[in-house]
């Protein structure tokens, strides 16, 4: 593990401490991979990835189930009055692939306030999947807007400001292999 002030990448930034190793994530990523498989005995499975920031958990995750799968993305804007998120979403990149008769699994990296996905989790019941659920890697459990159970979750994450391994501060730090928190 590079050592904080060292590690090139932060542009000098400071970073208060790494709280997911990339050996830990790649442990974690393995066993989720391992429940997802479990969780799927039958029917066709189709995982969609929330861009941008679960773009690296995505091709990690997929690569850890042993059965039959396809991939998609989402592209998804908040819309509304301003900074403050109104809960409107609405898709910019809509997945080309059928959804229904599917079992669609929704990946995500982080649930914080739940908003987005609840709007998004909405559009995507209408479209009669066989099965809808949720994958996060990080789950802050403070997600008083999200009305649906995360079916899988990497980690509690701990309400702090995360970035690394697709979660991003103004775009940057997406490509670190490991999380850390920056503050
Ligand atoms: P929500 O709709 O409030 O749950 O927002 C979720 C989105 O906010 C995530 O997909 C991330 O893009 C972003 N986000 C929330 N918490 C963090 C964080 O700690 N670090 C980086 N991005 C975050
Ligand atoms: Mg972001």
């Amino acid at each position: 593990m590079p050592t904080l002030t060292a590690d090139p990448r932060l542009q000098g930034r400071a970073v208060k401490r790494i709280v997911y190793t990339e050996d830990g994530l790649a442990a974690r990523v393995r066993e989720l991979g391992q429940e997802i498989t479990r969780f799927y005995p039958d029917g066709d499975l189709l995982m969609l990835g929330l861009l941008k920031g679960s773009f690296i958990f995505l091709s990690d995750l997929v690569r850890q189930v042993q059965r039959p799968l396809q991939v998609d993305f989402l592209v998804a804007s908040s819309y509304g009055d301003g900074t403050v998120s109104s809960g409107n979403v609405r898709l910019l990149y809509d997945p080309e692939t059928e959804l229904e008769g599917k079992h669609i699994l929704l990946v995500e990296d982080i649930v914080d306030t739940g908003r987005t996905l609840s709007r998004l989790m909405d559009l995507l019941q209408a479209r009669k999947p066989r099965s809808l659920e949720i994958c996060a890697l990080l789950h802050k459990h403070i997600a008083s807007e999200l009305r649906y159970p995360t079916r899988f979750i990497g980690y509690d994450a701990p309400n702090e400001f995360l970035v690394g391994y697709g979660l991003d501060h103004a775009e940057n730090f997406r490509h670190l292999p490991y999380i850390a928190s920056l503050q």
